[in-house]
């Protein structure tokens, strides 16, 4: 797991690490601490710096500022969806021994890099300390576990296959766009129609992870959830004719996609659904949260499952750490406990799209997207997310998010399907 974390700080170019430090560390200050010394200030690495998901931040901000009055909450997000900078800077930061007070992570494989290469405490007792341990659900707590011991306090629980869509692009080609296409092969179809429309990029993509996310919404809808699980535990062949067979279908969709999906991030590829540019993008549902930031009305877009996963919720959870030798424990505690708070989770999942970890909230006190979601995430098929640290490890990760921009500007599936079988196998 190391590997992951070191393969992670080769690949960070000079040029990507003066960028992102611009625009990190911004001192964004939210709690209402008494005084500013050094050791009360509670640094907090996220990648939550715009939109939505620092409206999220800042719910929770406001919550840590009633409750850990002794602390000063510094914001260090570093930009980037998927945190695509922050990742670099953090694995930077961890190996120079200069780790933030406490710093996101995703629940899962990815968690387990920093638990393995040792960056991370043991919090269990915060568990006892704060009532945690029947807050949140038995399948997340193991993601959050190794040896018997808890190491992080998720924040929410995030679906990532989603497809956002505006309606009135729709129309142009007759299309409803309140129902998902009932297949992979259905929503060909309709972008077929919708470019002979005149819609000249109907799908909008933007770089890295949201190609990965793409890939893996179709493989779960041609493969199904059991085999689509076993893609990362090891269980499915990533040679099988499957496989090839839903990359093909992956390829035909980058043809309806925007030629500057390299040079882009989500929040852009939103803009494109919403300003008529596209019909369609696929994003996990802090989409539902930006909207909000932006202002868009409710009537302007519809959403549903990615085509062919009606069943399922692809799931990926943040959660916060308490990093080993960080400066200052305490203030990194209080936080914690700001984000396992009944209180903390109402505050933030409200504004961030996501839905609260702890089973005890009350639907009614969230937005209309959320309610359903909070249904769903009772009653449909739960998989993992690879692109969000859920199944795959940052060293996995990193190959396949290499494999798919290699992908995107030469399309050659046989070369993807090997690079991708290997990825799982090796790092
Ligand atoms: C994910 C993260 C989400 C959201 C998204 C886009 O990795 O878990 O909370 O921030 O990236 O940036």
């Amino acid at each position: 797991m190391r590997g992951g974390l070191s393969k992670t700080l080769a690949l960070v170019g000079a040029a990507g690490l003066l960028a992102v430090s611009a625009c990190g560390n911004s001192d964004d200050s939210g709690g209402s601490g008494s005084g500013s010394s050094a050791n009360k200030d509670v640094t907090v690495f996220t990648w939550w710096a715009d939109g939505g998901e620092k409206a999220g931040l800042d719910g929770l901000v406001s919550v840590f500022g009633t409750d850990c009055k002794d602390f000063k909450f510094v914001n260090s997000a570093v930009a980037g969806g998927a945190g695509s900078n922050a990742k670099q800077v953090l694995a930077n930061d961890l190996q120079a021994g200069k780790p933030p007070s406490t710093f996101q992570a995703h629940a899962g494989a990815e968690l387990k890099d920093y638990i393995n290469a040792g960056q991370v405490d043991d919090i269990s007792q915060l568990y006892k300390d704060f009532g945690l341990d029947k807050a949140f659900p038995q399948n997340l707590i193991d993601n959050l576990t190794v040896d018997g011991k808890i190491y992080s306090i998720p924040a929410n629980v995030h679906r990532a296959n989603v497809v956002w869509a505006n309606p009135t692009v729709l129309k142009k080609a007759s299309i409803d766009g309140t129902k998902a296409p009932a297949s992979i092969d259905a929503w060909i179809a309709d972008l077929t129609k919708l470019k002979a429309a005149g819609v000249t990029a109907p799908l909008a993509l933007s770089k890295g992870f949201a190609q990965e996310m793409l890939v893996e919404a179709v493989l779960l809808a041609e493969l199904g959830p059991d085999k689509f699980k076993g893609l990362w535990d090891g269980k499915t062949d990533w040679a099988g004719g499957d496989v090839t067979s839903a990359l093909n279908k992956y390829k035909t969709l980058l043809t309806f996609s925007n030629t500057d999906r390299e040079a882009i991030d989500w929040p852009d590829a939103l803009g494109y659904v919403n300003t008529g540019k596209a019909g369609y993008t696929l994003m996990g549902d802090w989409v539902a949260a930006q909207q909000v930031a932006d202002k868009i009305p409710d009537s302007a877009y519809t959403y549903w499952p990615s085509p062919g996963t009606e069943g399922d919720f692809q799931f990926l959870s943040d959660s916060f750490t308490l990093p080993t030798n960080g400066a200052d424990p305490d203030g990194a505690k209080c936080w914690l406990k700001t984000v396992g708070s009944a209180e903390g989770q109402k505050a933030f999942n409200t504004k961030k799209g996501s839905i609260p970890a702890r089973s005890d909230a009350d639907p009614a006190d969230y937005p209309k997207y959320q309610q359903g979601a909070m249904a769903d995430w009772k009653s449909k098929t739960i998989v993992p997310s690879c692109a969000h640290g859920a199944a795959c490890t940052l060293g996995q990760n990193n190959d396949i998010l290499s494999a798919m921009s290699q992908f995107s500007g030469s399309p050659d599936v046989a070369k993807l399907q090997s690079a991708l079988g290997t990825a799982m196998k090796t790092s």
